[in-house]
């Protein structure tokens, strides 16, 4: 393994953010994960996955480590289930396409989401009707400060919107490694009633979906909304969309009739971030080599040469002005590092 100095992580984070690591290396195997972390002059480490879901804000002297842990595998099966274990390198993505491609059915409408199978976890990635947690049965991971394996099953997770451990008390302080799913073999429990899915299955002419008809229509509706960071640097959603008291939800009702809204508990609504931040004026507004995405304002975007602290105070003015205009606090969801 070899640790190199001064290394830009431009391609590395999907905002494409231009700042140096003061020392990086890439592992490939477990071997050399466990002799990175050994490396007692680096007491400052930084572990970075698929980069999709981080702003840099700044140029960062810790110890860079992109696990690079690549292979999966079917650990057992039944006539009904299999469980297939992916290491952390693994582009989410392509695991995805590698389930389809097999038949093995639950992760469909978490399609084209980007990053890698072991950063998924930490906040439970989501979308259209399906969280990870869904179909996560367990994960390995090890502990940065002991360098031994932990399991962390279901339960040990804590997992909730866009939420885990690994984002609360477990913070920096253990690497995913390997993740382990329950999959289906047949009778697939198909999920078609969220948002769009079900007109766009309309549209493609399909009325008796299979998995990979319901990964095409999601890979069609994110395509059409969301922007690729290929092309234009982003982190998907920016901010969470917030929980708010029923009685407060109540009184913008009576301005706002129009507002959008999710039930979470007999007390409190869910609101889409996009929505107040549309009706705030920013959806589409470019501020420099930074703005707001023109389809989607829950997404921040890099023109080109944004750099991190633009996007951040192109934040927090959203913050504020959600916060001033509908009484709001809207959280990051990306990792400001
Ligand atoms: N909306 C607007 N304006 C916008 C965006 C959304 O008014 O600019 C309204 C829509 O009209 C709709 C509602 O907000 O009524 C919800 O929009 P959408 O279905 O696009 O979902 P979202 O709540 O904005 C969440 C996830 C996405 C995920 C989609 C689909 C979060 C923070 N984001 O977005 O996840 O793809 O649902 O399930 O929960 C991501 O995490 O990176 C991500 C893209």
């Amino acid at each position: 393994m070899q640790i190199n100095q001064n290394i830009s992580l431009k391609p590395l984070n999907t905002f494409g953010i231009d700042v140096n690591a003061k020392y990086f290396t890439t592992v490939n195997s477990i071997n050399d994960l466990k002799g990175v972390l050994n490396l007692k002059e680096h007491s400052n480490k930084l572990i970075l996955g698929g980069g999709s879901n981080i702003l840099l804000t700044k140029n960062q002297d810790s110890l860079v480590i992109h696990i690079n842990l690549k292979g999966k595998e079917i650990v057992s099966e039944t006539e009904d289930f299999v469980l297939v274990k992916a290491n952390a390198g693994e582009n989410w993505h392509e695991f995805v396409l590698w389930c389809l491609k097999n038949d093995f059915g639950g992760v469909e409408n978490l399609s084209l989401i980007p990053g890698n199978v072991g950063t998924a976890p930490i906040q439970n990635i989501g979308a259209y009707g399906v969280e990870l947690k869904n179909h996560f049965v367990s994960c390995e991971a090890l502990s940065i400060e002991n360098n031994t394996f932990v399991t962390f099953n279901k339960d040990d997770c804590h997992f909730d919107y866009r939420n885990s451990i690994f984002k609360q008390e477990a913070k920096g302080k253990y690497i995913i490694t390997s993740v382990v799913f329950k999959l289906t073999k047949k009778k697939h429990n198909l999920h078609i009633n969220y948002g769009t899915i079900k007109s766009q299955l309309d549209y493609m002419g399909i009325t008796n979906p299979t998995i990979q008809n319901i990964s095409k229509a999601v890979i069609a509706i994110r395509e059409s909304k969301l922007p690729n960071p290929k092309e234009i640097g982003n982190s998907g959603s920016f901010f969470k969309n917030p929980v708010v008291p029923k009685s407060h939800y109540h009184i913008l009702l009576q301005s706002f009739e129009d507002m959008p809204s999710y039930k979470v508990s007999e007390d409190m609504v869910k609101i889409p971030a996009g929505w107040l931040i549309e009706k705030a004026g920013f959806k589409g507004k470019r501020f420099g080599d930074c703005g707001v995405h023109k389809k989607q304002a829950l997404v921040l975007v890099n023109y080109g040469n944004a750099k991190g602290i633009d996007i951040l105070n192109l934040s927090q003015l959203i913050q504020k002005t959600v916060k001033r205009l509908f009484g709001i606090s809207i959280e990051a969801e990306v990792n400001i590092l």
